[in-house]
Protein backbone atom coordinates (compact mmCIF):
# COMPACT_ATOMS: atom_id res chain seq x y z
CA UNK A 1 0.00 0.00 0.00
CA UNK A 2 1.37 3.44 -0.90
CA UNK A 3 -0.30 5.33 2.14
CA UNK A 4 1.32 6.49 5.58
CA UNK A 5 0.05 3.84 8.54
CA UNK A 6 -0.21 4.60 12.13
CA UNK A 7 3.29 3.02 12.13
CA UNK A 8 4.60 6.17 9.91
CA UNK A 9 3.67 8.91 12.54
CA UNK A 10 4.52 9.16 16.29
CA UNK A 11 1.18 9.81 18.05
CA UNK A 12 2.51 9.74 21.94
CA UNK A 13 0.17 11.66 24.16
CA UNK A 14 -1.55 12.95 20.84
CA UNK A 15 -5.67 12.71 20.32
CA UNK A 16 -6.19 10.76 17.46
CA UNK A 17 -9.45 10.50 15.86
CA UNK A 18 -10.11 7.03 14.64
CA UNK A 19 -12.82 5.58 12.02
CA UNK A 20 -13.68 2.40 12.15
CA UNK A 21 -16.39 0.20 10.84
CA UNK A 22 -18.63 -0.91 13.79
CA UNK A 23 -21.79 -1.65 11.67
CA UNK A 24 -22.18 -4.79 13.14
CA UNK A 25 -25.47 -6.52 12.91
CA UNK A 26 -27.54 -6.72 16.48
CA UNK A 27 -30.93 -9.00 17.11
CA UNK A 28 -34.10 -7.47 18.40
CA UNK A 29 -32.69 -7.26 21.75
CA UNK A 30 -30.03 -5.02 20.70
CA UNK A 31 -27.29 -7.67 21.41
CA UNK A 32 -24.19 -8.33 18.99
CA UNK A 33 -24.71 -11.24 16.67
CA UNK A 34 -21.85 -11.08 15.29
CA UNK A 35 -18.62 -8.81 16.60
CA UNK A 36 -15.85 -9.73 13.23
CA UNK A 37 -15.59 -6.24 12.96
CA UNK A 38 -14.81 -5.01 16.45
CA UNK A 39 -12.61 -7.74 16.49
CA UNK A 40 -11.08 -6.52 13.33
CA UNK A 41 -10.32 -2.96 14.38
CA UNK A 42 -8.62 -4.26 17.93
CA UNK A 43 -5.26 -4.26 16.14
CA UNK A 44 -5.16 -0.87 15.49
CA UNK A 45 -6.89 0.46 18.49
CA UNK A 46 -4.74 -1.62 20.89
CA UNK A 47 -1.46 -0.50 19.04
CA UNK A 48 -2.54 3.26 19.40
CA UNK A 49 -3.72 2.90 23.10
CA UNK A 50 -0.14 1.13 23.94
CA UNK A 51 1.48 4.07 22.17
CA UNK A 52 -0.26 6.35 24.74
CA UNK A 53 -2.65 8.22 22.44
CA UNK A 54 -6.38 9.53 23.74
CA UNK A 55 -8.42 8.30 21.48
CA UNK A 56 -11.77 9.48 19.84
CA UNK A 57 -13.07 6.57 18.12
CA UNK A 58 -15.92 7.08 15.61
CA UNK A 59 -18.37 4.84 13.55
CA UNK A 60 -21.54 4.81 11.90
CA UNK A 61 -24.03 1.77 12.31
CA UNK A 62 -26.83 1.13 10.00
CA UNK A 63 -28.50 4.01 7.89
CA UNK A 64 -30.67 6.24 10.20
CA UNK A 65 -31.23 8.74 7.59
CA UNK A 66 -29.36 11.98 9.62
CA UNK A 67 -31.62 11.77 13.09
CA UNK A 68 -31.47 9.89 16.29
CA UNK A 69 -32.70 6.64 15.84
CA UNK A 70 -32.24 4.68 19.58
CA UNK A 71 -32.12 1.01 17.63
CA UNK A 72 -28.98 2.61 15.47
CA UNK A 73 -27.01 3.43 18.90
CA UNK A 74 -23.45 2.53 19.39
CA UNK A 75 -24.33 2.22 23.02
CA UNK A 76 -24.49 -1.93 22.66
CA UNK A 77 -20.61 -1.61 20.91
CA UNK A 78 -19.10 0.44 23.55
CA UNK A 79 -20.73 -1.45 26.39
CA UNK A 80 -18.63 -4.72 24.63
CA UNK A 81 -15.83 -2.62 23.46
CA UNK A 82 -15.58 -1.72 27.58
CA UNK A 83 -15.69 -5.52 28.21
CA UNK A 84 -12.55 -6.15 25.45
CA UNK A 85 -10.64 -3.28 25.61
CA UNK A 86 -7.41 -3.05 27.84
CA UNK A 87 -8.62 0.62 28.87
CA UNK A 88 -10.93 2.92 29.92
CA UNK A 89 -13.45 2.98 26.97
CA UNK A 90 -16.12 6.46 27.51
CA UNK A 91 -19.32 6.36 25.23
CA UNK A 92 -20.35 10.07 24.39
CA UNK A 93 -24.23 10.06 24.03
CA UNK A 94 -23.65 12.38 21.10
CA UNK A 95 -21.07 13.37 18.17
CA UNK A 96 -20.45 17.23 18.29
CA UNK A 97 -22.63 17.94 21.19
CA UNK A 98 -21.68 18.42 24.83
CA UNK A 99 -21.51 14.88 26.05
CA UNK A 100 -18.78 14.48 23.47
CA UNK A 101 -16.99 18.25 23.63
CA UNK A 102 -16.80 17.15 27.53
CA UNK A 103 -15.67 13.20 26.93
CA UNK A 104 -13.20 14.64 24.23
CA UNK A 105 -11.84 17.07 26.64
CA UNK A 106 -11.24 14.76 29.14
CA UNK A 107 -10.01 11.50 27.64
CA UNK A 108 -6.17 10.39 28.92
CA UNK A 109 -3.34 8.87 27.51
CA UNK A 110 -3.85 5.58 26.97
CA UNK A 111 -7.95 5.92 27.41
CA UNK A 112 -10.49 6.36 24.44
CA UNK A 113 -14.10 8.00 23.74
CA UNK A 114 -16.72 6.04 21.59
CA UNK A 115 -18.39 9.01 19.66
CA UNK A 116 -21.95 8.18 19.27
CA UNK A 117 -23.12 7.09 15.44
CA UNK A 118 -22.23 9.55 13.06
CA UNK A 119 -25.20 9.30 10.87
CA UNK A 120 -27.23 10.57 13.35
CA UNK A 121 -26.28 14.17 11.32
CA UNK A 122 -26.97 14.48 7.93
CA UNK A 123 -23.93 16.40 7.30
CA UNK A 124 -22.08 12.60 7.20
CA UNK A 125 -23.17 10.95 4.33
CA UNK A 126 -23.12 14.35 2.26
CA UNK A 127 -19.52 14.37 3.46
CA UNK A 128 -20.21 17.77 4.72
CA UNK A 129 -16.95 19.99 5.12
CA UNK A 130 -18.18 21.77 8.35
CA UNK A 131 -19.33 18.78 10.02
CA UNK A 132 -15.89 17.19 9.25
CA UNK A 133 -13.69 20.09 10.41
CA UNK A 134 -15.90 19.84 13.57
CA UNK A 135 -14.89 16.33 13.64
CA UNK A 136 -10.90 16.81 13.08
CA UNK A 137 -11.18 19.55 15.69
CA UNK A 138 -11.11 16.90 18.42
CA UNK A 139 -7.71 15.42 17.23
CA UNK A 140 -4.15 16.33 16.24
CA UNK A 141 -4.04 12.98 13.78
CA UNK A 142 -7.10 10.91 12.00
CA UNK A 143 -6.71 7.44 11.54
CA UNK A 144 -8.80 5.69 9.03
CA UNK A 145 -9.20 1.79 9.79
CA UNK A 146 -13.06 1.43 8.40
CA UNK A 147 -12.32 -0.69 5.16
CA UNK A 148 -16.36 -1.18 4.88
CA UNK A 149 -16.92 2.17 4.70
CA UNK A 150 -13.87 3.44 2.82
CA UNK A 151 -16.04 3.56 -0.57
CA UNK A 152 -17.84 6.06 1.16
CA UNK A 153 -16.79 9.92 -0.01
CA UNK A 154 -18.09 10.88 4.02
CA UNK A 155 -17.54 13.60 6.19
CA UNK A 156 -15.86 10.53 8.88
CA UNK A 157 -14.40 8.64 5.45
CA UNK A 158 -12.64 11.40 4.01
CA UNK A 159 -13.47 14.51 4.09
CA UNK A 160 -11.71 14.95 7.90
CA UNK A 161 -8.57 14.13 5.97
CA UNK A 162 -8.76 17.80 4.28
CA UNK A 163 -8.05 19.30 8.08
CA UNK A 164 -5.86 17.17 9.93
CA UNK A 165 -2.64 14.69 8.90
CA UNK A 166 -4.34 11.04 7.73
CA UNK A 167 -3.31 7.63 7.63
CA UNK A 168 -4.58 4.26 7.68
CA UNK A 169 -5.16 1.86 10.10
CA UNK A 170 -3.43 -2.21 10.19
CA UNK A 171 -7.15 -3.51 8.89
CA UNK A 172 -7.33 -1.13 5.60
CA UNK A 173 -3.23 -2.17 5.31
CA UNK A 174 -4.22 -6.18 5.70
CA UNK A 175 -7.37 -5.81 3.67
CA UNK A 176 -5.65 -3.45 0.77
CA UNK A 177 -3.11 -6.02 0.97
CA UNK A 178 -4.70 -9.32 0.48
CA UNK A 179 -7.51 -8.15 -2.31
CA UNK A 180 -4.37 -5.76 -4.25
CA UNK A 181 -2.31 -8.77 -4.35
CA UNK A 182 -4.91 -10.85 -5.34
CA UNK A 183 -5.28 -8.63 -8.40
CA UNK A 184 -1.79 -7.50 -9.03
CA UNK A 185 0.37 -10.59 -8.52
CA UNK A 186 -1.74 -13.22 -8.33
CA UNK A 187 -0.52 -16.82 -8.74
CA UNK A 188 -2.11 -19.03 -11.23
CA UNK A 189 -4.52 -20.06 -11.67
CA UNK A 190 -6.67 -17.44 -11.17
CA UNK A 191 -10.67 -17.83 -10.29
CA UNK A 192 -13.08 -15.61 -9.41
CA UNK A 193 -16.31 -16.98 -8.68
CA UNK A 194 -19.18 -14.65 -8.88
CA UNK A 195 -22.89 -14.63 -7.16
CA UNK A 196 -25.44 -12.90 -6.16
CA UNK A 197 -28.81 -12.23 -7.39
CA UNK A 198 -28.03 -9.13 -10.11
CA UNK A 199 -25.78 -9.16 -12.63
CA UNK A 200 -26.37 -5.15 -12.52
CA UNK A 201 -24.44 -5.46 -8.86
CA UNK A 202 -21.38 -7.64 -10.98
CA UNK A 203 -21.05 -6.13 -14.12
CA UNK A 204 -18.21 -3.77 -12.86
CA UNK A 205 -16.28 -6.55 -11.18
CA UNK A 206 -16.47 -9.28 -14.21
CA UNK A 207 -15.60 -6.34 -16.85
CA UNK A 208 -12.42 -4.96 -14.47
CA UNK A 209 -11.21 -9.12 -13.86
CA UNK A 210 -11.88 -10.39 -17.06
CA UNK A 211 -8.54 -8.38 -17.59
CA UNK A 212 -6.96 -10.78 -14.70
CA UNK A 213 -8.17 -13.45 -14.01
CA UNK A 214 -8.02 -17.31 -15.72
CA UNK A 215 -11.47 -18.40 -14.97
CA UNK A 216 -14.78 -17.12 -14.20
CA UNK A 217 -17.08 -19.00 -12.41
CA UNK A 218 -20.79 -17.53 -12.27
CA UNK A 219 -23.54 -19.09 -9.89
CA UNK A 220 -26.25 -17.74 -7.86
CA UNK A 221 -29.51 -15.59 -9.96
CA UNK A 222 -27.76 -13.45 -11.95
CA UNK A 223 -26.23 -16.80 -14.07
CA UNK A 224 -29.96 -17.20 -15.38
CA UNK A 225 -28.93 -13.79 -16.94
CA UNK A 226 -26.28 -15.09 -19.18
CA UNK A 227 -27.39 -18.71 -19.73
CA UNK A 228 -30.60 -16.63 -21.25
CA UNK A 229 -28.39 -14.11 -22.85
CA UNK A 230 -27.07 -17.68 -24.90
CA UNK A 231 -30.67 -18.34 -25.61
CA UNK A 232 -31.61 -20.67 -23.58
CA UNK A 233 -35.44 -20.99 -21.82
CA UNK A 234 -35.01 -20.51 -17.91
CA UNK A 235 -38.32 -21.19 -17.05
CA UNK A 236 -39.38 -18.86 -14.32
CA UNK A 237 -35.63 -17.88 -13.26
CA UNK A 238 -34.98 -14.47 -12.16
CA UNK A 239 -33.46 -12.44 -15.29
CA UNK A 240 -32.66 -9.35 -15.38
CA UNK A 241 -33.83 -8.17 -18.89
CA UNK A 242 -32.08 -5.08 -19.08
CA UNK A 243 -28.75 -6.59 -18.52
CA UNK A 244 -28.78 -9.40 -21.10
CA UNK A 245 -27.33 -7.58 -24.12
CA UNK A 246 -24.15 -6.70 -21.65
CA UNK A 247 -24.28 -9.96 -20.00
CA UNK A 248 -23.32 -11.02 -23.95
CA UNK A 249 -20.81 -8.78 -23.85
CA UNK A 250 -18.77 -9.99 -21.17
CA UNK A 251 -18.89 -13.42 -22.49
CA UNK A 252 -17.71 -12.04 -25.82
CA UNK A 253 -15.57 -9.93 -24.12
CA UNK A 254 -14.09 -13.14 -21.98
CA UNK A 255 -13.85 -14.99 -25.36
CA UNK A 256 -11.46 -12.58 -26.94
CA UNK A 257 -9.53 -12.69 -23.69
CA UNK A 258 -9.11 -16.62 -23.26
CA UNK A 259 -10.56 -16.39 -20.40
CA UNK A 260 -13.02 -19.10 -19.74
CA UNK A 261 -16.65 -18.39 -18.00
CA UNK A 262 -18.30 -21.42 -16.48
CA UNK A 263 -21.97 -21.49 -15.86
CA UNK A 264 -24.22 -24.14 -14.51
CA UNK A 265 -25.08 -26.89 -16.37
CA UNK A 266 -27.97 -27.54 -14.21
CA UNK A 267 -29.98 -25.53 -11.47
CA UNK A 268 -31.98 -27.22 -8.25
CA UNK A 269 -35.36 -25.39 -9.30
CA UNK A 270 -38.07 -24.52 -7.23
CA UNK A 271 -41.73 -24.03 -7.91
CA UNK A 272 -41.98 -20.61 -6.20
CA UNK A 273 -39.66 -18.56 -4.23
CA UNK A 274 -39.65 -20.35 -0.89
CA UNK A 275 -38.06 -22.50 2.08
CA UNK A 276 -41.23 -25.00 1.20
CA UNK A 277 -41.05 -24.90 -2.48
CA UNK A 278 -41.12 -28.34 -3.74
CA UNK A 279 -37.76 -28.69 -5.42
CA UNK A 280 -36.00 -30.88 -8.54
CA UNK A 281 -33.56 -30.78 -10.47
CA UNK A 282 -32.98 -29.31 -14.18
CA UNK A 283 -30.70 -29.37 -16.62
CA UNK A 284 -29.72 -25.66 -17.88
CA UNK A 285 -31.22 -26.52 -21.38
CA UNK A 286 -34.49 -27.84 -20.11
CA UNK A 287 -36.01 -25.43 -17.39
CA UNK A 288 -39.55 -26.20 -17.15
CA UNK A 289 -42.07 -23.77 -17.44
CA UNK A 290 -43.06 -22.01 -14.05
CA UNK A 291 -40.30 -23.04 -12.04
CA UNK A 292 -37.10 -20.95 -11.18
CA UNK A 293 -33.60 -21.97 -10.65
CA UNK A 294 -32.62 -21.16 -6.77
CA UNK A 295 -29.13 -22.78 -6.48
CA UNK A 296 -26.69 -24.62 -9.33
CA UNK A 297 -27.47 -28.02 -9.33
CA UNK A 298 -24.85 -31.08 -8.58
CA UNK A 299 -23.37 -31.20 -12.27
CA UNK A 300 -22.65 -27.97 -11.52
CA UNK A 301 -21.15 -28.75 -8.31
CA UNK A 302 -18.58 -31.28 -9.34
CA UNK A 303 -17.48 -28.96 -12.37
CA UNK A 304 -17.32 -26.05 -10.02
CA UNK A 305 -15.52 -27.94 -7.26
CA UNK A 306 -13.30 -29.53 -9.87
CA UNK A 307 -12.11 -26.05 -11.38
CA UNK A 308 -11.29 -24.37 -7.66
CA UNK A 309 -9.24 -27.80 -6.90
CA UNK A 310 -7.07 -26.36 -9.85
CA UNK A 311 -6.38 -23.00 -8.78
CA UNK A 312 -4.18 -21.28 -7.16
CA UNK A 313 -5.61 -18.02 -6.20
CA UNK A 314 -9.20 -17.79 -5.44
CA UNK A 315 -11.51 -14.43 -4.92
CA UNK A 316 -15.55 -14.94 -4.21
CA UNK A 317 -18.10 -12.73 -3.53
CA UNK A 318 -21.52 -13.54 -4.18
CA UNK A 319 -23.57 -17.03 -3.02
CA UNK A 320 -24.47 -19.86 -5.69
CA UNK A 321 -28.08 -19.99 -4.59
CA UNK A 322 -30.47 -18.92 -1.89
CA UNK A 323 -28.49 -20.61 0.65
CA UNK A 324 -30.59 -18.95 3.63
CA UNK A 325 -33.20 -21.53 2.55
CA UNK A 326 -31.75 -25.13 3.43
CA UNK A 327 -33.23 -26.62 0.57
CA UNK A 328 -30.81 -24.29 -1.77
CA UNK A 329 -28.06 -23.80 0.12
CA UNK A 330 -25.64 -26.75 -0.79
CA UNK A 331 -24.03 -25.21 -4.64
CA UNK A 332 -22.71 -22.69 -1.57
CA UNK A 333 -21.23 -24.96 0.55
CA UNK A 334 -19.96 -27.15 -2.30
CA UNK A 335 -18.02 -24.21 -3.17
CA UNK A 336 -17.49 -23.08 0.41
CA UNK A 337 -15.62 -26.57 1.18
CA UNK A 338 -13.48 -27.02 -1.62
CA UNK A 339 -12.26 -23.43 -0.81
CA UNK A 340 -11.68 -25.12 2.08
CA UNK A 341 -9.76 -27.83 0.95
CA UNK A 342 -7.98 -26.63 -2.44
CA UNK A 343 -4.02 -25.55 -2.07
CA UNK A 344 -4.79 -21.40 -3.34
CA UNK A 345 -4.69 -18.60 -1.39
CA UNK A 346 -8.70 -18.33 -0.84
CA UNK A 347 -9.77 -14.69 -0.58
CA UNK A 348 -13.73 -13.80 0.17
CA UNK A 349 -14.89 -10.22 -0.38
CA UNK A 350 -17.47 -9.32 2.57
CA UNK A 351 -21.07 -9.70 2.58
CA UNK A 352 -23.16 -12.39 1.71
CA UNK A 353 -20.26 -14.85 0.49
CA UNK A 354 -18.71 -13.90 3.96
CA UNK A 355 -21.70 -14.30 6.13
CA UNK A 356 -22.21 -18.15 4.10
CA UNK A 357 -18.41 -18.93 4.51
CA UNK A 358 -19.56 -17.94 8.47
CA UNK A 359 -22.91 -19.82 8.39
CA UNK A 360 -21.40 -22.80 6.70
CA UNK A 361 -18.03 -23.28 9.37
CA UNK A 362 -15.72 -22.71 6.71
CA UNK A 363 -14.27 -19.43 8.15
CA UNK A 364 -11.19 -20.81 9.86
CA UNK A 365 -10.00 -22.17 6.61
CA UNK A 366 -10.18 -19.24 4.16
CA UNK A 367 -6.84 -17.02 3.58
CA UNK A 368 -8.66 -13.78 4.32
CA UNK A 369 -11.94 -12.58 4.33
CA UNK A 370 -13.23 -9.19 3.77
CA UNK A 371 -14.96 -6.59 6.46
CA UNK A 372 -16.16 -4.69 3.73
CA UNK A 373 -19.05 -5.52 1.13
CA UNK A 374 -19.74 -3.02 -0.91
CA UNK A 375 -16.05 -1.82 -0.42
CA UNK A 376 -14.13 -4.76 -1.67
CA UNK A 377 -16.73 -5.24 -4.34
CA UNK A 378 -15.90 -1.07 -5.70
CA UNK A 379 -12.10 -2.62 -5.22
CA UNK A 380 -12.21 -5.64 -7.29
CA UNK A 381 -14.12 -3.11 -9.96
CA UNK A 382 -10.89 -1.50 -9.95
CA UNK A 383 -12.61 1.71 -8.74
CA UNK A 384 -10.72 4.13 -5.97
CA UNK A 385 -11.76 4.40 -2.46
CA UNK A 386 -12.25 7.72 -1.38
CA UNK A 387 -11.69 6.86 2.49
CA UNK A 388 -7.99 5.65 1.36
CA UNK A 389 -7.63 8.23 -1.59
CA UNK A 390 -7.90 10.13 1.13
CA UNK A 391 -4.99 9.24 3.10
CA UNK A 392 -1.36 10.82 3.46
CA UNK A 393 0.73 9.03 0.40
CA UNK A 394 4.04 6.90 1.53
C1 LIG B 1 -21.29 -2.12 5.13
O1 LIG B 1 -21.97 -2.74 5.96
O2 LIG B 1 -21.09 -2.57 3.96
C2 LIG B 1 -20.60 -0.87 5.55
O3 LIG B 1 -20.68 -0.67 6.91
C3 LIG B 1 -21.11 0.31 4.78
O4 LIG B 1 -22.46 0.56 5.07
P1 LIG B 1 -23.34 1.41 4.05
O5 LIG B 1 -23.57 0.57 2.84
O6 LIG B 1 -24.61 1.74 4.80
O7 LIG B 1 -22.56 2.66 3.68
Amino acid sequence: MNKKTVKDIDVAGKKVLVRVDFNVPLNDKRAITDETRITAALPTLNYLIEQGAKLIVCSHLGRPKGEFKEEFSLAPVAARLSEIMDCKVTFASDVIGDSAKAAVEAVQEGEMVLLENVRFHKEETKGDPEFAKKLASYAEVFVNDAFGTSHRAHASTAVVADYIPAVAGFLIGKELDFLGGALSEPERPFVAILGGAKVSDKIGVIDNLIAKVDTIIIGGGMAYTFLKAKGMEVGASMVDENSIELALGLLEKAEEKGVDILLPVDSIIGDKFAADAKVDIAASEHMPVGWLGLDIGPASNMLYADKIRTAKTIVWNGPMGVFEMEAFAEGTKVVAKAMSECDAVTIIGGGDSAAAVKQLGFADAMTHISTGGGASLEFLEGKELPGVAALMDK
